[in-house]
């Protein structure tokens, strides 16, 4: 093995049927195991066992459009995550909070709680929530404007931040024979008093293994990526191509470097669908097999979601009357809607190939082919520096997994790219991420 290179990282993206989106359909996927914990226990001790850095579960605080067509339900992530801590000891734990609709003083506090559950292995997927049946469940008149959402999302973070540091590393002591339980000069209010909240903390709970759980970034938009470069640690993105992902990667971590961070402590993470045969035929057939489940109503409504645009009336099979897209303005998914206007104007997509494309991973890059292919892939994101990993997301679980881990992983230890075995115990040490210091302790000794 070759140890002079840079290893990647790798997440399982676990979604309950799989990411194809007809997925839940497919006989060899368990759409009856969706709300069973042990179906979530198996696959994270499965990523554990081919010791991968994290599980991630996307969520949103709202049912989704198009039930009747697909497998939209989600345990709550931090519950779930917390079941998950009790049955491994290594792997990340990655839930997405919505920064629009949590109040800061309880989200702090259970994450807090989590990263101490789970021994220092919580990640945090900071996401505004694009979708707006979200804000109706909150007693919002309609969702907020993209840039409020993100202005909103600033101070959440800022105030969560302060939280998780208003217990510097040593305060408590347990000290029996003097009676000292913590050193309360240790322990500090924030008087936190904002546009948006108002919290005086401290927390109940003393600050985490991690000093705070690794922070995560999921949105593309410029909004969303000058809040990545100053907050995020690791970065979740779609992306089609090399390049697209090379220039995403470059913008990032230079906006980073120009707030003063280190782009080396910023991990890109786009996803990957991997579609794996024994030759490329088996794997396009496999694909093949999943496509034949898409219902083009369901399609039309997930087009919909992300860009905001109406795609019923127009023609299927006929050439994509490219006018109509022309000055669309996108409501919530900023980066995904130019991702889907790209492709249809880049590869001159009709509307049929336009919902195949995107039923395999909502955008993501669809790796097709054999055990070899989808690791020479991996490698070429990597070597171009598109890449400081992935996100794998199978097209189905548990089987889509079960290949990967077998025929994939395999591959790229022996090509030197992915750890042999765990090298740390928290999440930040997997992602290779320094403990960050309480800003309290940074300003007392600042004064001292
Ligand atoms: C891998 C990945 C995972 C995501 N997970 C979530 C999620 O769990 N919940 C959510 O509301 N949005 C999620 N998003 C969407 C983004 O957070 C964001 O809302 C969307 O990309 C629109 O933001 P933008 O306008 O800044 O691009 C995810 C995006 C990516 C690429």
């Amino acid at each position: 093995m070759t140890q002079t290179r840079r290893q990647i990282a790798l997440n399982l993206f676990i979604y309950p049927g799989g990411h194809h989106e007809a997925a839940w359909r497919h006989p060899n996927s368990m759409p009856e195991r969706g709300l069973d914990i042990t179906f979530y226990q198996e696959l994270a001790r499965k990523a554990e066992a081919v010791k991968f850095d994290a599980v991630f579960f996307a969520d949103g605080p709202a049912l989704q459009e198009n039930i009747r067509y697909s497998q939209q339900i989600r345990l709550e992530p931090i519950t779930l995550l917390t079941a998950l801590a009790t049955v491994t000891s290594r792997i990340g734990l990655i839930g997405t909070s919505s920064a629009s609709y949590y109040d800061p003083y309880n989200f702090a506090r259970l994450f807090a709680s989590l990263d101490h559950i789970s021994g220092g292995r919580a990640g945090w997927n900071i996401v505004t929530t694009s979708t707006e049946r979200a804000a109706f469940n909150f007693g919002f008149p309609g969702q907020e404007p993209h840039a409020e959402r993100y202005r909103r999302a600033t101070e959440f973070v800022d105030v969560v931040t302060k939280l998780w540091d208003s217990w510097e590393d040593n305060a408590p002591r347990y000290d029996k024979a003097a009676g000292i339980y913590a050193d309360d000069s240790l322990i500090h209010d924030i008087e936190h008093v904002g546009h948006y909240y108002r919290v005086k903390g401290a927390l109940p709970v003393p600050r985490s293994p991690q000093g705070r759980p690794v922070y995560v970034q999921a949105g593309s938009s410029p909004d969303g990526r000058s809040f990545a470069a100053r907050y995020a640690e690791a970065i979740f993105t779609a992306h089609q191509t090399i390049d697209s992902a090379r220039a995403f990667d470059a913008d990032i971590k230079a906006q980073a470097a120009s707030l003063g961070r280190n782009p080396d402590h910023l991990k890109i993470l786009p996803g990957i669908s991997p579609y794996i045969g024994g030759t490329e035929a088996e794997a396009r057939a496999l694909q093949q097999q999943f496509d034949d489940l898409i219902q083009v109503d369901y399609s039309l409504g997930q087009l919909r979601h992300f860009t905001g645009f109406d795609f019923s009336g127009i023609g299927l099979d006929a050439p994509f009357p490219l006018h109509l897209i022309e000055h669309h303005q996108p409501r919530g998914h900023t980066s995904r809607t130019e991702l889907i206007f790209d492709l249809l104007r880049r590869e001159k997509l009709t509307l049929r190939q336009l919902i195949q494309r995107m039923a395999g991973a909502r955008g993501h890059n669809v790796a097709v082919g054999t055990p070899e292919q989808v690791a020479d892939i991996i490698e070429a994101w990597t070597e171009a520096g598109a890449a400081d990993g992935f996100n794998v997301m199978p097209p189905w679980f548990p089987g889509g997994f079960d290949r990967f881990a077998e025929s994939v992983v395999p591959i790229l230890r022996k090509r030197g790219l992915f750890r042999d075995d765990y090298t740390g115990s928290t999440l930040r040490e997997h992602y290779g991420l320094p403990r960050p210091d309480s800003q309290f302790a940074t300003e007392r000794r600042k004064s001292a």
